[in-house]
């Protein structure tokens, strides 16, 4: 089995007599209610699935991060998964202080053991990690809704957020790993998604499933922008495509708790980092993977691979190129492997796909099944 990022697989979900001191001690600490990226960030530390981290970063490890892709020690980490001050008394927490980080409802989660406050130029992180400052960026939209201060420190987890959603789907990286060892799986892909499943995406993953043992198909689930499609109609999308056109035993369909960051080639290392975590030995990076607009460019998730030396990713990565249907070809294909010119390519960006839902047009079965078309056009409404 492939090792975790840091050699371990974090577990920062504390039991017993540790727990329910922690608990009782909770209702004299100071709190903060963290926000919905920050509520999967904390679930995905305390399961692991962020190993090497224990905790949101430290100063020197989000500097670090921010200015060179690496944690303090020197480890590959290319996204800041950082905690957000609220109030003016979270910026006058100090090293050794106990903070209780709670849910919107108020219900105490964990403890985190704070290491620091520090102020951050959201103006410069954002062209650091986000290679734009420009407020139509998402990602930027973000930073600009949060406090500048930021706190970090390892948390300690004494109760799992409540889920009513996905409940069949949410494996942890220690259960996915469990899974894919059952299985017998050595070599298993996994692919990330924001978006409902189309042919493209098909062909990536049978491409890739003729070279591996298994999928792992994992939508992510936490915090996206606002037009794009709700996770439960993605999720309804793929149980009924898995049901009819995937080898259903050689496929492992897990939802991805994480927020979706746009950060485009830093998230693609990232989201390699988290699923080597999960236990995946490859890693699918298509065209402008976690892109937005026209902020990266189609293969800038592909080339920042190259600055690392591949044993410190660690996870093999899988480029494809842009894929299509080609008429002539009368199959998927990618300018690889199909000779034939642009006017027989069939390809829909995801606001076209909108658009043509919001005037009640199917979109054609050379792009997306008819199954996901239809359930597609539902959810449209
Ligand atoms: S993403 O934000 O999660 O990257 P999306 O769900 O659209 O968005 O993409 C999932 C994966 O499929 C990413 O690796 C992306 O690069 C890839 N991808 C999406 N569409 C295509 C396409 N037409 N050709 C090649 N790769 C694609």
């Amino acid at each position: 089995m492939i090792h975790p990022h840091g050699g371990r697989l974090v577990n920062r979900m504390v039991s017993g007599e540790q727990r329910e001191q922690l608990a009782k001690r909770c209702g004299e600490l100071p709190k903060l209610a963290l926000n919905q990226r920050e509520l999967a960030d904390l679930e995905m530390i305390a399961a692991g699935a962020m190993s090497p981290l224990e905790g949101f970063l430290t100063e020197s490890d989000y500097r670090s991060v921010v200015n060179s892709m690496r944690l303090a020690s020197g480890r590959v980490w290319s996204i800041p998964v950082v905690l957000s001050a609220k109030s003016d008394d979270h910026k006058q927490l100090k090293s050794g202080d106990e903070l209780a980080l709670v849910d919107e409802a108020g219900r105490a989660l964990a403890v985190m053991e704070v290491d620091g406050c520090y102020e951050v130029d959201h103006d410069y992180e954002a062209q650091m990690v986000l290679r734009t400052s420009d407020d139509g960026h998402p990602g930027v939209q973000y930073l600009r809704s949060i406090s500048p201060v930021y706190i970090g420190g390892t948390v300690n987890m004494i109760r799992r957020p409540e889920h009513k959603d996905f409940v069949r789907h949410r494996l942890e990286p220690k259960e996915t790993r469990v899974l894919f060892s059952t299985k017998g799986w050595n070599r298993v892909a996994a692919f990330q998604t924001r978006n409902p499943i189309h042919r493209a995406h098909e062909y990536l993953q049978k491409c890739a499933l003729e070279v591996t043992d298994g999928l792992l198909i994992h939508p992510l689930v936490g915090e996206t922008k606002s037009d794009d499609i709700p996770a439960d109609v993605r999720m309804r999308c793929y149980e009924e495509l898995i049901s009819k056109y995937y080898p259903s035993d050689r496929v492992v369909l897990s939802v991805f708790p994480a927020a979706m960051r746009y950060a485009g080639p830093r998230e693609a290392i990232f989201h390699a980092l988290v699923r080597k975590n999960y236990g995946c030995t490859h890693f699918i990076v298509g065209r402008d993977h976690a892109g937005v607009g026209d902020y990266y460019g189609t293969y800038d998730a592909h080339a920042i691979f190259g600055e690392f030396e591949p044993q410190e990713i660690d996870i093999t990565p899988l480029f494809f190129d842009h894929a299509f249907f080609c008429r002539m070809c009368g199959n998927m294909a990618t300018t690889k492997t199909c000779p034939h010119g642009k006017e027989e390519h069939v390809f829909l960006s995801g606001t076209k796909v909108r658009e043509m839902l919001g005037r009640g047009e199917l979109p054609p079965a050379e792009f997306t099944r008819p199954e996901v078309a239809k359930l597609l056009a539902e959810a449209a409404g």
